[in-house]
């Protein structure tokens, strides 16, 4: 067990895919903005971090050995790995234990124990100021402008969800792209990674933070109107109410979730609450996809952290399980809810002694997609947390708009159950199934082939593309792009456009979930683009190590959400770097370096990290929105958030 543990952290550490040679002459980049070679950089190495012994640490040093270490040591399943603390601040790390994604295992430590903890793993005292916030905007720059109604329909982007914005609406192409130049930048306080997609209106930019807080930023300048301080870590994209253009007493929302499972609704032009609830009673509810609003009603996709407790045998493994919530824009009030497996009920105990619970799992963490023709929305699944397996995980789910009531699955991987017991040391409550843990974490597209055909193509973990018939729920083709890994594969979207389906690909370098041994088959992170009617690959992007940086943890492959803009597609890699693509022939247009500082609105400097998580890049009129950094292990922390324009 003990050599299992260690060779994860070795094969996490030396990856034949951590490249850390830079090669700074290739490939040269036809962007102005791509950094020099020699551009200083702030960055630590977090292999050779020097992590002090946690015996001679005093009590934070216990406190984290007697109840963190057997997660963090590793960096377990997506745990963040002990040296990434370093990257966040106390303060956050203590609101991880006390309202954030880590309350379970807070919850039998005194405050002081938290605050020992928070300091010895940060390295930073709590009394330390946190960064400054963005500046208040002033005059003309804070007024909520009703001439503008929400540049998309939610996180999506277009009907469809096909995440693709054409060039009349982004003001960007293939001529102007080379132009895109750094406008402004903000860096989020308290943060160490950027997951919440942008959403756009009324001149401003709405954005939540790791740190919990949703900006409301003029657009222009990146200065605050408002700023929320919700619960917990916003990982999900803003969604705003559609008004009439001009309409000045419009009084529009902006909805969200956070990680430990709120629903928000704020009034769009104040940040003031309007309502919040809880969209499910686990515990261990967690909202990661954002809400899809559609004729007044808000669908809210279920996903749950429980999967990590079974670590320790004697936890009653498992009980939460996916969900689509439907509630009433205005009211929250609950309109219906439909959960992906039957209720979980007492099965038996494990060999320890402890309490066997299932079904469990199937999880939504991708955005559902609406049918508006078929008034059904869509749904993909997560692999289930316990045994039994059941046949709605790894799933596409078409539910009815009206009722909930499940229209059809297409199961893309039947027998698939783990939980983070699988990767530890102690397996007691690892499922027989024992993974492959192939979500389709990726949402969902619904698009018309060139010969008039409808389809609905999703990506999965296994690093397949699945076009199936909306209608019957029926395989039309199947494409394998990626290797799949447990962090994809295709993890957090796939987008389409021109005929074409483009996938990015997220192949990590960690063991094999069923064999705990390297994969046979090798990692084939890189953009692709395949062909919609039939998936055929048309072209394929490659990720190389030519923008690592040397003694920087340098993974390649593409984790965060994708779009397709203005005949170009447009993918942050967690080498840092973002880059655009040509839609046609996979040709590199741009690309600019996130990892190197620069100086923020904030009047600080700040740099962004890797790229991942359900937020992809977003344009309008000349502009570009990408949010960068990612505090997981192996890729790279960050907490700005980039706004380009092309001049
Ligand atoms: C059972 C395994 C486990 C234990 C024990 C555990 N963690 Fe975690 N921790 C995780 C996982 C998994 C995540 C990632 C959750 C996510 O982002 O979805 C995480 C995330 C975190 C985060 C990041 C939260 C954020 O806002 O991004 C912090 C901070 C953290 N843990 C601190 C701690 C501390 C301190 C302890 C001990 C008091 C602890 N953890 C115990 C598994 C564990």
């Amino acid at each position: 067990m003990r050599a299992a543990a260690a060779l994860l952290a070795a094969a996490l550490a030396l990856s034949p895919n951590a490249a850390t040679k830079a090669d700074p002459a290739a490939p040269a980049s036809p962007s102005s903005a791509a950094p020099a070679a020699d551009a200083p950089r702030s960055r630590m190495d977090i292999r050779n971090f020097d992590v002090a012994d946690p015996k001679a640490s005093g009590r934070g040093g216990e406190v984290y050995q007697s109840n963190c270490a057997a997660c963090h040591d590793q960096g377990l399943g997506n745990a963040p790995q002990r040296a990434l603390f370093t990257f966040m601040s106390p303060h956050s790390i203590v609101r991880a234990l006390t309202s954030g994604a880590m309350k379970a295992q807070g919850q039998s430590l005194s405050d002081a124990d938290k605050a020992a903890v928070a300091e010895y793993l940060s390295g930073k005292k709590l009394a330390q100021a946190a960064a400054p916030e963005p500046p208040a905007c002033q005059g003309a720059a804070a007024r909520f402008d009703f001439a503008e109604p929400p540049v998309f329909p939610g996180w999506g982007l277009s009907p469809g969800a096909v995440r693709a914005i054409p060039a009349g609406l982004a003001g960007i192409d293939k001529a102007r792209a080379g132009k895109l130049r750094l406008k402004w930048a903000v860096a989020f306080p308290n943060a160490s990674q950027m997951r919440s997609e942008p959403a756009l209106g009324g001149g401003a930019v709405f954005v939540g933070s790791h740190n919990g807080e949703v900006y409301a930023l003029d657009r222009q300048t990146g200065c605050a109107r408002w700023i929320h301080q919700a619960g917990s870590e916003v990982r999900t994209a803003i969604v705003l109410t559609p008004w009439t253009r001009g309409d000045a007493k419009a009084r529009p929302l902006a909805f969200f979730g956070d990680i430990v499972g709120n629903v928000y609704a704020l009034d769009a032009q104040t940040g003031a609450q309007v309502w919040r609830i809880r969209a499910e009673p686990s515990p261990y509810a967690t909202i990661t996809g954002a809400p899809s609003l559609y004729e007044g009603v808000l669908y809210v996709p279920v996903s749950q952290l429980e999967g990590m407790r079974p670590v320790d045998p004697m936890f009653p493994c498992c009980k939460s399980r996916g969900a689509v919530v439907a509630l009433d824009a205005q009211t929250a009030a609950v309109k219906w809810r439909t959960y992906t497996t039957a209720e979980p009920r007492l099965l038996g105990l494990n060999a320890k002694g402890g309490e066997h619970y299932g079904p469990a799992g199937a999880s939504v963490w991708s955005s559902p997609t609406i049918d508006a023709k078929r008034r059904q929305l869509y749904v993909g699944t997560g692999g289930n947390s316990t045994s039994p397996a059941t046949d709605t995980s790894d799933s596409i789910i078409a539910l009815d708009l009206a009722t909930g009531r499940v229209n059809w699955v297409y199961q893309g991987l039947s027998g698939d159950a783990s939980n983070l017991a699988c990767l530890a040391a102690d397996k007691t409550s690892c499922p027989t199934e024992n993974g492959p843990d192939y979500d389709f974490g990726a949402g969902a597209m619904l698009t018309t082939s060139a010969n008039g055909r409808q389809m609905l193509v999703a990506g999965q973990k296994s690093g397949e593309v699945h076009a199936i018939d909306p209608d019957t729920g029926k395989l039309i083709w199947k494409a394998k792009p990626g290797r799949g890994g447990i962090l994809g594969g295709i993890h957090f979207s796939l987008a389409a456009d021109g005929g074409l389906v483009f996938a990015p690909v997220n192949d990590t370098p960690n063991l094999d979930h069923k064999t705990g041994k390297p994969y046979v088959e090798p990692a084939h992170p890189g953009v692709y683009a395949l062909e919609l009617a039939t998936g055929r690959t048309v072209w394929s992007a490659p990720a190389d190590a030519s923008a690592c940086v040397p003694g920087q943890p340098c993974r390649l492959g593409y984790s965060q959400a994708i779009t397709a803009i203005g005949g170009l597609v447009f993918a942050g890699a967690s080498d840092g770097t973002l880059r655009a693509f040509d839609a046609r022939t996979g040709a590199l247009v741009w690309r600019y370096d996130t990892t190197r500082p620069v100086r923020t609105v904030n009047g600080v400097d700040a740099s962004g990290g890797s790229f991942g998580g359900g937020a992809g890049p977003i344009a309008y009129r000349g502009m570009l929105f990408a949010g960068s950094g990612y505090a997981r292990t192996g890729v790279l922390a960050g907490n700005v958030l980039f706004a380009f324009e092309a001049r």
